[in-house]
């Protein structure tokens, strides 16, 4: 049987090869098109960190224990919702001096709970513990909390929000 399909010279062994080669280009560029934006994105857009306001200077006690604080990340994706919603503790120290840590473990990013009784941040995933300063105490966690800087501004206070995930090695 002959695989000529018609007039010309395309026989259909060769027409079909046209459509594989297409098709198959059609699936390359589909697939390259995210990879090639993910190694791009961070050198195209790199978002910087930005302060803040994580509430008033007057609403947090001296001496007090660490506060959550809520705040919207730095670099929300436009369908994010909710989800830009990011959190650190807050301790005010003295007058002007305040301490702030990610509430996101530096083993796999669960959120760290303050006990206030133990005087520890306590991780529910897998058993990460740190002291007040930050510091891990036990567990898998490979580094301290990260502290973000704090500053006083116009009776507000700011965090420096990085943008998410932070990275600090
Ligand atoms: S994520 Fe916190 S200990 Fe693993």
């Amino acid at each position: 049987m002959s695989e000529k399909t018609g007039t010309g010279d395309c026989t259909r062994r060769q027409f079909f090869m046209h459509v594989s080669i297409a098709l198959g280009s059609i699936a390359a560029v589909l697939v390259g098109i995210p990879i090639v934006g993910s190694i791009l994105a961070p050198i195209i857009k790199k978002p910087k960190p930005e302060w803040r306001v994580v509430g008033a200077v007057d609403s947090f006690k001296v001496g007090g224990g660490y506060v959550k604080v809520d705040y919207v990340n730095t670099s929300p994706l436009p369908w994010a919702g909710v989800t830009a919603q990011s959190a650190a503790w807050l301790r005010r120290e003295s007058e002007d001096k305040f301490i702030a840590f990610s509430v996101n473990c530096a083993h796999l990013g669960c959120p760290v709970r303050w006990i206030e009784g133990a005087k520890l941040f306590m991780c529910p995933c897998h058993g990460g513990v740190y002291y007040e300063d930050g510091s891990v105490a036990a567990g898998p966690p490979p580094r301290g909390l990260y502290q973000y800087p704090v500053r006083v501004n116009n009776g507000k206070v700011e965090l420096l929000a990085s943008p998410i995930p932070i990275t600090t090695v």
